[in-house]
C-alpha cells in the first residue's frame, strides 16, 4: 500500500479530501498531512486518528508514493518536479500543469487511459470543466460535439475557505442589519449579488477560468479544435457549481438517445422529469454530476443542438473525489512507479 502525503490538508479541498478518503477506504501505509508553517502543529482528524500537520518540505515528501496537492500554483510548481524526480506521483488540483503536454489531465470515467503516459505529475481539471467534460463525453456515443457554449453559476467554496468565510460574514451582517464588511476575496460584495468574473481577465475579454474551461475540455475530450465559449459567474451559494450548456453536434440528435447515453455514463445521474432538476443544494455531498433540463436548442438548424443544465459538488467530484479516483486508477493500472 502506498505512502500518501497531502499538501494543503488544512484547506477547503483538504478537509473534504480526508472525508472522501475515509469513505472510500483509500488504502495507504502512511498518511502525512502538510500545509505551510502557519498550520504546522495543528491536529486534523482522519477517522479516529488525530494527525499533526507538518510544514511541506523535501524531507516530509521523501517517503511518499502519492502526493495529493491542493494548495497554490506556486506550491504545485515547487513540489511537482521534486515529487516526480523522487519516482512518486503528484496528483495536482491546481492549474499549474494542466495544459503541459506531458501531463495527463484526467477525469477517470472519461480519459482514465491517459494515465498510461504520466511522467510523475497528473492534473485534475478545473471544477467547472469536470462536469462539462463528463456530460459531453457521454453524448459522444450519440454524436460528436462541434460547438459548445456554457454559463456557470459557481459556489464560493470554489475560491477556498477564505471565500466561504467572506460570504458567511456578509450574510450575517445583512441579517443583523449592519453594514456589510468590505470584500477581501472577491472584487465586489458576493452576498445578495452575482459576479460575472471568476479569476483575472486574460485575453479577448475572457477570464482565466473561462479560458481554462475551453482548453481543458478540449484536452480531456481529445477534441483540440472544439469551439468552446464560456461565461463564468460567481453566485452566493456555498457548495456546488451549476452550468447551463448549449451544445451543437455534427448530426441531428435524438433526446431519447442522449438521455440513454447519460443514463449509461458512470459518474452521471440524469433527471428526466421536468421539475425533477438538480440544484447545488440537492447535489451537495455526492460524487455524481447531475444533469437535467435536456431540451432541443431551436437556434441550431436540423435538430443538431441541445441545451442542458448540470450541477456538481465542486469540492468532491470537482476536486477531492476526482483526485482519489485518479489514485485508485493509477493503483489498478499498476502505474505507481515505486510501490
Ligand atoms: N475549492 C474548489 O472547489 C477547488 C476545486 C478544484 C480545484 N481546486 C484547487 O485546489 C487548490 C486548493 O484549493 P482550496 O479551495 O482548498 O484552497 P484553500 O481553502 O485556500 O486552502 C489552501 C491550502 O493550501 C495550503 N497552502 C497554501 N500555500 C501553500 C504552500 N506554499 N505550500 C504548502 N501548502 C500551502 C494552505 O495551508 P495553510 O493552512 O497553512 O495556509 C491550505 O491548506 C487550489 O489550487 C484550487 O485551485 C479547488
Amino acid at each position: 500500500m502506498p505512502n500518501v502525503a497531502v499538501i494543503g490538508a488544512t484547506g477547503a479541498v483538504g478537509d473534504v479530501f480526508l472525508r472522501v478518503a475515509a469513505e472510500r477506504e483509500f488504502p495507504f501505509t502512511q498518511l502525512k498531512l502538510l500545509a505551510t508553517a502557519r498550520s504546522a502543529g495543528k491536529q486534523l482528524q482522519y477517522r479516529d486518528q488525530s494527525i499533526t500537520v507538518e510544514e511541506t518540505s523535501e524531507a516530509a515528501l521523501a517517503d511518499a508514493d502519492i502526493v495529493f496537492c491542493s494548495a497554490t500554483a506556486e506550491a504545485s510548481k515547487l513540489w511537482g518536479p521534486i515529487v516526480a524526480a523522487n519516482g512518486a506521483v503528484m496528483i495536482d488540483d491546481g492549474s499549474a500543469f494542466r495544459m503541459q503536454a506531458n501531463v495527463p489531465l484526467v477525469v477517470p470515467e472519461v480519459n482514465g487511459a491517459d494515465l498510461e503516459w504520466h511522467e510523475g505529475i497528473v492534473s485534475i481539471p478545473n471544477c467547472t470543466t469536470t462536469p462539462l467534460a463528463l456530460a459531453l463525453h457521454a453524448m459522444t456515443s450519440v454524436a460528436t460535439p462541434v460547438r459548445v457554449t456554457a454559463s456557470t453559476y459557481q459556489a464560493v467554496t470554489g475560491s477556498g475557505a477564505a471565500a466561504a468565510a467572506e460570504l458567511a460574514e456578509q450574510i450575517q451582517a445583512i441579517g443583523r442589519g449592519e453594514p456589510v464588511p468590505a470584500p477581501t476575496v472577491y472584487p465586489q460584495q458576493i452576498a445578495m449579488n452575482v459576479i460575472p468574473q471568476v479569476d483575472d481577465f486574460d485575453e479577448d475579454g475572457y477570464t482565466k477560468e473561462e479560458i481554462k474551461m475551453r482548453n481543458e475540455t478540449r484536452k480531456i475530450l481529445h477534441l483540440p479544435e472544439l469551439p468552446v465559449a464560456t461565461t463564468c459567474v460567481r453566485v452566493p451559494t456555498m457548495i456546488g457549481h451549476a452550468e447551463t450548456v448549449h451544445a451543437e453536434f455534427d448530426r441531428p440528435v435524438d433526446l431519447g438517445a442522449l438521455h440513454e447515453a447519460l443514463r449509461n455514463q458512470p459518474g452521471i445521474k440524469v433527471s428526466e422529469g421536468l421539475e425533477d432538476y438538480p440544484t447545488p443544494l440537492s447535489s451537495e455531498g455526492d460524487d455524481l454530476t447531475h444533469v437535467g433540463r435536456l431540451r432541443p436548442d431551436p437556434t441550431v438548424p436540423d435538430g443538431r443542438g441541445i441545451v442542458f443544465w448540470c450541477v456538481s459538488d465542486n469540492l468532491r467530484k470537482g476536486a477531492a473525489t476526482n483526485a482519489i479516483q485518479i489514485a485508485e486508477e493509477l493503483i489498478s493500472r499498476k502505474l505507481l512507479k515505486r510501490s
